[in-house]
This record gives C-alpha cells, structure tokens and sequence, in this order.
C-alpha cells in the first residue's frame, strides 16, 4: 500500500510587543509579549518512510538544516520518544516564512510536525501535551501551535489567548541577512550593560486596542525591546524602517528579534502600495503583505 502524506500550515508570527525581562539562571530572557500570527505560512508534508528524511524548498532553503537538528525533525522524535512509536517518516518542508528572520518560521515547522504526527499516529492526546511537548522545542512553538492572537509570558511559551476584532493589514519587507536569536539577545546584554535602553512598559494599552480593531490606535503602541539590539547588529534596518513609514504606513517595527522589518498599515490596498514603494527603493531584498491574525497549525484537508 502506498503511504498517504499528510500536510499541516503553520503561520508565521510578528510581536506587536515584546517587553525583555532579566535573565533566568537557565539563561532565557523573562519576557512579555503579544504575538500575532500572519497570513505567510510553511507547509509541511508527513509521509510514513522506512528512515527519518528531510527535504526544503522554498526561498532561503541553504540555511535551513536537512539533518537531525531540525527542529521538525526533532519535533518527531520527542513526540515519539514520548509516546512510544516510530519516529520514521519523511519530512517535506514548503517553506513561505522568511528563514531567519524573526518570524518563528523554524517554530511554525515544529508545530505543524508536531500536530501532523500526532494526527498520522492517531495519538489520543489533548492540546495540552502537545504544548508541553511544544515548549521543549522553542520558545514560539506553543504560539505557532495556537495562533491568533495571544499574550505570551515566561520565555514566550505560557499563553493566555486576546481577543482581537477585524484583521489588521501588515506589509513585511526581508532583509538580504538573517540575524541568529542568542546573538540578538545577547547584542541587548550588552547594550543594558553599557547603558539604559529604554523598555517595554505594560501591554495592557496595546492589548485594547488589539481588541477595538483599529490600526490608527494599535500603530503607536507596537514596541519591540530586541529592536535596539537588531539595529544595532544591522544599522542598515533604521533605513528600511524609516522607508516604510514614508511610504505612508501607520508604523513600522523590527519583527521578534529581526531583521525582518514589519509595517502595520491602515488597509489591505495600502500595505500592497507600501510594499511596491519598498520594492522600489532598494531597502530590502523583497518585500510580503500578510494580514493577521490567523489560525495556528492546521491539518490541511
Ligand atoms: O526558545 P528558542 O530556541 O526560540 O530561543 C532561541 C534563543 O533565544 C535562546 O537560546 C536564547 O538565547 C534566546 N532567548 C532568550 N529568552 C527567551 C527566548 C529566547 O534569551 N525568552
């Protein structure tokens, strides 16, 4: 019998804030954030296969790893290791989230491997373990599992879901680079250590304006504490985040730990005529609208 595959769409996901806390003595920063999943997703396809295989394709394929490290490979071996089956299948990863980029593209690959072999398997279990098993991969995993949108504490991985109405229109300009998570972090470390970079205070505005729908009112309100440590590493992103605003959005701010730079905008035509000026004048090496927010990891019919 042939094996049938099995696909599962994880979204990407932008901070609409992201207050960095101490760091813990396991070495991950406390965080506050609100995350929102957006329309960009990876796909990822399961077939039952007599070895554990990886293949990518998509756009930035040469920096993503086809081995072990993975972290959809490594998503199937911790749900099989616990469970008790066979962790043998290929894994085909479509990727549409930028790679390195600030995005949870790597999460969204984990999530979906985990609720796609979850779901193969026949696994009785409750989103509650699969959480669990979740946030031993990453920190964004829980968050690309769920979607929506949500305010994450913790290291980013506890959730309590927020009420969000409408959709909010978003334009994504990729830098040419990708910057690496733990250099980031570190990168504000260093900034905290030589100085008092301003931080987060309490989402609690931005979580209602999420929940009246408007952009005008959620626009001054996105705050990001890596931004600072991003622009720092990639002085060249001040630029793009500058473009964006002349181009006419509402605000613009680096997404998660960057270099992916994410524009809020006040309608769906107005993110595509911001993402044709920021084509154009040469900031990024390419450009996304998405709206959010959107679900998370989902069994494609
Ligand atoms: O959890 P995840 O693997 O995505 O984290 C990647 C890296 O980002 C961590 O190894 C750590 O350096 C940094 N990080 C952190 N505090 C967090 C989340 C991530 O310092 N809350």
């Amino acid at each position: 019998m042939v094996p049938t595959p099995l696909t599962v769409r994880a979204p990407a996901k932008v901070n609409l804030h992201l207050g960095v806390g101490e760091v813990r003595p396991d070495g991950f920063h406390e965080l506050v954030t609100v995350f929102q999943a957006l329309s960009l997703h990876d796909d990822v396809t399961l077939t039952p296969s007599d070895a554990l295989t990886l293949h990518v394709t998509g756009e930035g394929v040469r920096d993503v790893p086809t081995d072990p490290t993975n972290l959809a490979a490594r998503a199937v071996v911790a749900l099989a290791e616990r469970y008790g089956r066979d962790p043998n299948m290929r894994i085909d990863i479509a990727k549409g989230i930028p790679v390195a980029g600030g995005m949870a593209g790597g999460s969204a690959d984990a999530a979906a491997a985990l609720l796609g072999a979850a779901t193969l398997w026949g696994l009785e279990i409750g989103r509650d373990d699969l959480d669990e098993v979740a946030a031993t991969l990453g920190s964004d995993v829980p968050f690309s599992l769920h979607g929506h949108t949500a305010l994450g504490t913790g290291r980013g991985e506890r959730l309590i879901p927020a009420l969000a109405r409408g959709e909010f229109h978003w334009t994504l300009a990729l830098a040419r680079e990708g910057l690496s998570t733990p250099a980031v972090y570190r990168e504000l470390d260093r900034l905290r250590e030589a100085g008092d970079p301003p931080r987060a205070g309490s989402p609690d505005a931005l979580l209602a304006a999420v929940a009246s729908g408007d952009p005008h009112r959620l626009a001054p309100l996105l705050t990001n504490d890596l931004q600072a440590a991003a622009l720092s590493l990639q002085p060249g992103l001040r630029r793009t985040l500058r473009a964006g605003i002349e181009a006419g959005a509402l605000a613009g701010i680096v997404s998660g730990s960057g270099p992916t730079c994410a524009f809020l905008c006040a309608s769906a035509d107005d993110a595509v005529d911001v993402g044709t000026e920021l084509a154009g004048a040469g900031v990024c090496r390419t450009v996304r609208v998405a709206s959010g927010p959107v679900p998370g990891a989902t069994v494609v019919p």
